[in-house]
C-alpha cells in the first residue's frame, strides 16, 4: 500500500544515517517505502531492510562525495532527496581565564568542525543538486540547531557552522527554485541523548558553564527552558524531515524550522 507521504520509491540520501537523529530519519523514510542511501563513516546493524543501502563515505572529502553521488545516480537514475545530517559538536571556550589553555577553542578544532559540519553540506549539496537539476526536481534538507540563532556557551564553532548552514540554506533555496529544487533547514533543540553528547563533551561544557556534570545532566532532564517541558524525541525530527521531503510540503522552501518544543533564544 502506498504511504500517505507518497515517498514510495523516492531515492533519498541521508548523511550520518548510522546513529542518532540520522538513523531515525533513515528508519522513518524506509517505513514510508523510500529507497534510502546512508552515507556514513561507519555502518549500523540497526537497519536491515531491502530498500536500504549503506555507502561508506567521509562527507567532508570532495573526491569521496563526488564518486559516491555519481554511483547512486548511475544505480537509480535519479536522486529525489538529500538530508545533510552528519555533524560533530566539539565544545570549547574562546578564552580560559586561568591561562592554562585547557578547554579553549583551537585552530585544529575550527578546521575539523568547519570541514565536517559546513564543507560537507556544500560538497553534498553541489554534487546532488547537479543531478536534481537534470531532472528538474528535488529536495535538500540541512540539519541546523535551534541554538544557531542565539548562541550557546561553549559551542562557538558548532553553532557558528549551523548559522552558516542557515544562510546557505536560504541562499540555495533562492538559486535552485528555478530548477524546482526546494531547500530547507530543520533546527532541533534539546533532544534525547545521542552519541554527540559524549562524556568528554559533557565534561567540557560543564566546566565552561561553571556547573557540575550532574547539574548539566539534570538540566537536560528537567528541561526548564523548554515550554513543552521535555526533551524532543529523535523520531520527532525524522517525521518533520519526511514531511518536508514529500509533496505535501511542495510550496515550502528557504525556511529553517525549529523543532525545539517552543524553546527559542533567537
Ligand atoms: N542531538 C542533538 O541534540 C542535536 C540537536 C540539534 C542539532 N543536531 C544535529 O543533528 C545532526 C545529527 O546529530 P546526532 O546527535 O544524531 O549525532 P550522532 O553523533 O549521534 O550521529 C552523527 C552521525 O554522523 C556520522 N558522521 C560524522 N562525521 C561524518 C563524516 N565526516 N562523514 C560521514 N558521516 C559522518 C557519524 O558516524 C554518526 O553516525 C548533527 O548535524 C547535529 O548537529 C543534533
Amino acid at each position: 500500500m502506498e504511504s500517505w507521504l507518497g515517498l514510495d520509491n523516492k531515492v533519498i540520501i541521508v548523511t550520518g544515517g548510522s546513529a542518532g537523529i540520522g538513523c531515525n530519519i533513515v528508519k522513518c523514510l524506509i517505513e514510508n517505502n523510500a529507497l534510502v542511501v546512508n552515507f556514513d563513516l561507519k555502518s549500523t546493524d540497526q537497519i536491515k531492510q531491502k530498500n536500504y543501502y549503506f555507502y561508506k563515505v567521509d562527507v567532508s572529502k570532495k573526491n569521496e562525495v563526488d564518486q559516491q553521488v555519481a554511483h547512486v545516480f548511475q544505480k537509480f537514475g535519479r536522486i529525489d532527496g538529500l538530508v545533510n545530517n552528519a555533524g560533530i559538536a566539539l565544545p570549547g571556550m574562546l578564552i580560559n581565564p586561568d591561562n592554562t589553555g585547557k578547554y579553549e577553542l583551537t585552530e585544529e578544532l575550527f578546521d575539523r568542525t568547519i570541514s565536517v559540519n559546513q564543507k560537507s553540506v556544500f560538497l553534498m549539496s553541489q554534487a546532488v543538486a547537479r543531478k536534481m537539476a537534470i531532472k528538474h526536481s528535488g529536495v535538500i534538507i540541512n540539519m541546523s540547531t535551534e541554538s544557531a540563532m542565539g548562541g550557546s556557551i561553549g559551542q562557538g564553532f558548532y553553532v557558528g557552522t549551523k548559522g552558516a548552514i542557515n544562510s546557505m540554506t536560504c541562499t540555495w533555496a533562492k538559486e535552485l527554485g528555478k530548477y524546482n529544487i526546494r531547500v530547507l533547514g530543520v533546527a532541533p533543540g534539546i533532544m534525547e541523548e545521542t552519541d554527540l553528547r559524549s562524556e568528554c563533551y559533557e565534561e567540557t561544557l560543564a566546566f565552561i558553564r561553571g556547573i557540575s556534570l550532574e547539574e548539566l545532566r539534570e538540566g537536560y532532564i528537567k528541561a526548564s527552558s523548554i515550554p513543552l517541558g521535555r526533551a524532543g524525541k529523535l523520531m520527532e525530527v525524522a517525521e518533520v524531515v519526511a514531511f518536508y521531503l514529500s509533496e505535501h510540503a511542495s510550496y515550502l522552501s528557504g525556511i529553517i524550522t525549529n523543532i525545539a518544543g517552543g524553546k527559542s533564544r533567537g
